[in-house]
């Protein structure tokens, strides 16, 4: 068996799965079930000044026969009194001391006020904190939130503020809600922060009740932007924590969220440059019990590769992501489709003839047909491997182009000292 635990900025945990802070981590009932289930650890909701919720807050988006690909809500913070959440948390760290609990916090942009929460919060035993400057709803119109996670001087103010009383590691919490995430995540670090979660929720609103004419959820015929989570974010945030995990500047470590269902999803995040991973669309849709194939998963995953531990995963291949212009233009793939799995249904076919490079013939042949690829005129682009519905089909084919390998900079490079 493998070593699952993890190690983010410090806090260790049994396994790199945590709770992320949503409605999963509102109450104490919900974070032992959670813990006796098997998480690592939990973000507890966000805790700050209790506010009003409204209802309905969440939507969801299915694909076809596929429920929650994707989620929307509109909740705001813990509507529950600190007093009661941090009874709560000091109740689960006694029942469950090697599991991890980070407190989530959200205040004002005042000095004077996240010191007053910090201190407070600590009094209880928790492992962490995580600087909630994500939530694009509600909480971002009264100055909070994505309202400071879009502006890395003030990401780096509140850090700085954070860290002169924290006395455990500082979690910054990023809005995927802008440009380029780096700027917070180097912000973060400037601050003094222990390490960046990414990501929050995407502003987005689901969609209209065509019977209505209601959007989505609505509150008495109306609705705002909403926060957009669960399966179908997952490559925004592999592409925003790997962007983070190969910056320079970015030097500290970085828990990743978003869409994150199954060992296979944490495992890519992992890969990519995140230390651990956080859930809360799949708990939401699932229930807590997840956790166990995800544990069972990683672990047979890691000893069918001969690895030790979690660590050996982590970063394995972010710097496998480069610029386009360093890519090799030589490579070359082709599409083969082997005549014994063909189906004939002739979704390659049309998808090469109507999308892509018009090289797939249909051969006649004593009244059916045979589909077959043109080699030489094929670019590889693999959309009819994307579309066949059957599986190893089509095969994408390594050809030796007897060509070097060469990027389109170094080729510039080349190209221009030809013509110089
Ligand atoms: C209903 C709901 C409430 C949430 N509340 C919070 C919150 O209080 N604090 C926070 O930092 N993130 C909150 N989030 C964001 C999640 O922690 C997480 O960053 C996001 O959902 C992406 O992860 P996922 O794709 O696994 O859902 C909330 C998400 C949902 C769906
Ligand atoms: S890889 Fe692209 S170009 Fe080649 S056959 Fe398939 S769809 Fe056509
Ligand atoms: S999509 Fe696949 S199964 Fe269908 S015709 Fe093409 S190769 Fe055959």
């Amino acid at each position: 068996m493998a070593n699952l635990e993890s190690n983010l900025a410090g806090i260790k945990s049994p396994n790199p799965f945590w709770l992320a802070s949503a409605p999963p981590t509102n109450s104490g009932y919900q974070v032992m079930r959670a813990f006796e289930a098997g998480w690592g650890g939990a973000v507890w909701k966000t805790l700050g000044t209790p506010i009003v919720n409204v209802t309905s807050r969440f939507a969801a988006l299915d694909y076809k026969q596929n429920k929650m690909i994707a989620m929307n809500n509109i909740e705001l913070i813990t509507d529950r009194p600190l007093d009661v959440n941090l009874k709560e948390i000091a109740e689960c760290k006694k029942a469950f001391p090697e599991r991890t609990i980070i407190a989530s916090l959200m205040e004002i942009c005042e000095q004077k006020a996240w010191h007053e929460l910090v201190k407070r919060v600590q009094e209880v035993d928790i492992d962490g904190f995580e600087l909630n400057f994500g939530c694009p709803h509600g909480m971002s119109e009264r100055g909070m939130g994505s309202a400071v996670g879009q502006h890395p001087d003030l990401i780096k103010q509140v850090s700085e503020w954070t860290k002169e009383v924290a006395r455990v590691p500082v979690i910054v919490k990023l809005t995927p809600n802008i440009t380029d995430i780096r700027f917070g995540a180097r912000a973060a670090s400037e601050g003094g922060a222990d390490a960046v979660s990414m990501i929050n929720t995407i502003n987005s609103l689901i969609g209209v009740d065509l019977e209505t004419w209601n959007p989505v959820p609505h509150v008495d015929g109306m609705s705002s932007h909403g926060g957009y989570c669960g399966p179908a974010v997952k490559p925004i945030a592999l592409n925003m924590v790997n962007d983070c995990a190969r910056d320079p500047e970015v030097r500290i470590p970085i828990s990743g969220i978003g869409g994150i269902e199954t060992w296979k999803d944490a495992a890519e995040f992992l890969l990519l440059g995140a230390s651990n991973v956080q859930v809360c669309t799949a708990a939401m849709h699932h229930g807590f019990r997840i956790v166990e194939d995800m544990i069972d998963g990683l672990n047979n995953y890691l000893d069918e590769r001969g690895l030790a531990s979690v660590q050996d995963l982590v970063g394995k291949s972010a710097n496998r992501i480069t610029t386009w212009e360093n890519l090799n233009l030589n490579y070359k793939i082709i599409a083969r489709i082997d005549q014994d799995k063909c189906i004939h249904c002739n979704k390659c076919y049309v998808a090469c003839e109507d999308a892509a490079h018009q090289c797939i013939d249909r051969i006649s042949n004593n009244g059916s047909s045979t589909l077959v690829v043109d080699e030489q005129e094929c670019v590889g682009c693999n959309l009819c491997q994307m579309v066949c519905p059957v599986e190893q089909c089509i095969e994408m084919i390594e050809i030796d182009t007897g060509l070097p390998p060469e990027s389109w900079k170094q080729r510039s490079l080349r190209l221009e000292g030809v013509s110089s």
